[in-house]
């Protein structure tokens, strides 16, 4: 079964100028170099040629690879730079962007051609063709249509029914610890005080954090399922803990937060721009003049590379975990089919499956919708759970804050500048 492009390929005369092109303007990351001799057979074979020797590299961005060959022998034909796109073979490379005129005013002014601004192709989709340096087309496309719309989502069960029975454990362990680590500094100070707000708590993981560092807390999550283990993971800390069923775009909660926070995707979780501003705006009117809102988003990155077409196993004394993951770029949301084995009484596994969609907010996007909810300041943090993520060409998540109107409430502007943050104008 053919599944989807692996990579394209080009064979340019200055393999060092191309790989610059898409490495510096493009984004792609440059994943392997390798080159062959004359002589080599299998390469021969490969290309259907006699002598053929060449270096190369393939990049990579996100899932999309392309391969550049820089042949010295046999002598490639040249290619004009203005080659005809009604040429037969191959016409151009596309890439899917999310802000066309700001690409295209970002590309023309590094000196890259286009054959036009950009300009609507119908249908929502708008485009702009270019060259690079030997006089390929690329295309350069946005979709800036709604998503369509869906039908909603028949009454189904929470997917966190399932995703509970095997989630404290793995990775999911490690995100919760790694996000109040970070947070630990904005916590110094707010022992006395007003209670602070775990949004989406879950299983109450970043809850009993907060909650062992001597804060006063109050979980909220929609799933009676997660919460249910809050409860008895939280039951240790009496009264310093008080865990609410409830959705976030209805939270209701005295407005003397000094601190709300929302970890695990917990903002990629909600389904369109109209409910990302409804839930930021009831997190607004919950915290107290000058107080923070930090969550965790996922970035464009992460959802390409370890959504797309991806599956994960995950494992642990719960049971397992299979995480069938995808991304859709044009609808931009990811999701999880998840098949969970779970270890019940006696060391039987039982089989539950359920599907869990997550949303890929764009930086713009969430910057419009904490200012909208009346938010006076936007911090940005590019973060990530993983130690090793710094090898990866980007960070997997962002931390952003919000800050309310009316001070600097308990946690100074100095503090989140310690931490990295950089407030976006
Ligand atoms: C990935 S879990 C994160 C749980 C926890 N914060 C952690 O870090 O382990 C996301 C949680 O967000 C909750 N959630 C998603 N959308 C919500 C909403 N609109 N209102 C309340 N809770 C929501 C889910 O029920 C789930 O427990």
């Amino acid at each position: 079964m053919i599944q989807r492009i692996h990579h394209t390929a080009l064979s340019t005369p200055d393999l060092a100028r191309a790989v610059a092109f898409y490495r510096d303007l493009f984004g792609f990351a440059v994943v392997r170099e390798f080159a062959w001799p004359a002589g080599s057979k299998a390469a021969d074979r490969l290309m259907g040629l006699a002598g053929t020797a060449c270096r190369a590299a393939m990049l990579r961005r996100g899932d999309s690879m392309l391969e550049i060959f820089e042949f010295s022998s046999p002598a490639p034909r040249p290619q004009s730079e203005d080659r005809p796109v009604v040429d037969h073979g191959i016409t151009h490379v596309c890439f899917l962007v999310d802000d066309l005129e700001a690409e295209h005013a970002r590309l023309s002014a590094a000196g890259v051609r286009f054959h036009h601004p950009p300009q609507p192709s119908g249908g929502g989709v708008f485009t702009a063709y270019g060259r690079d340096p030997d006089g390929n087309v690329f295309e350069l496309l946005e979709v800036r249509e709604p998503a369509p719309k869906e039908a909603p989502l028949p009454a189904r069960r929470d997917p966190y029914e399932v995703f509970s029975r095997v989630y404290d454990q793995d990775v999911h362990l490690r995100i919760p610890r790694a996000f109040v680590r970070t947070l630990r500094p904005l916590l110094r100070g707010l022992r006395r005080g007003p209670a602070v707000l775990d949004l989406g708590c879950g299983s109450g993981l970043v809850t009993a954090h907060l909650a062992r560092a001597g804060l006063r807390v109050v979980g909220v999550d929609r799933s009676e399922a997660m919460l249910r283990i809050a409860r008895r993971r939280c039951a240790r800390f009496g009264p310093r803990v008080r865990l609410v069923r409830g959705d976030l775009a209805r939270l209701q909660a005295p407005p003397d937060a000094p601190l709300a926070v929302a970890c695990g995707d917990v903002v990629n979780h909600l389904p369109t721009q109209a409910v990302v501003r409804r839930v930021l705006a009831a997190i607004r009117r919950s915290l107290a003049p000058g107080g923070i809102f930090v969550f965790d988003a996922v970035t464009d990155f992460a959802f390409e590379t370890y959504w797309t077409d991806n599956t994960h196993l995950l494992r642990g004394p719960q049971g397992d975990l299979l995480m069938d993951c995808d991304y859709d770029p044009v609808r931009r949301r990811g999701s999880v089919r998840m098949t969970a084995y779970a270890r019940g009484a006696r060391g039987r596994y039982t089989r539950h499956e359920t599907t869990l969609h997550e949303y890929a907010w764009r930086d713009r996007e969430l910057v419009r919708a904490v200012r909208e909810a009346g938010f006076a300041q936007v911090w940005r943090l590019p973060w990530s759970a993983w130690p090793d993520q710094h090898e990866e060409p980007a960070m997997d998540r962002a931390l952003w804050c919000g800050r309310t109107p009316g001070g600097p409430g308990g946690v100074g502007d100095a503090r989140l500048r310690e931490l990295g943050f950089k407030q976006l104008r």
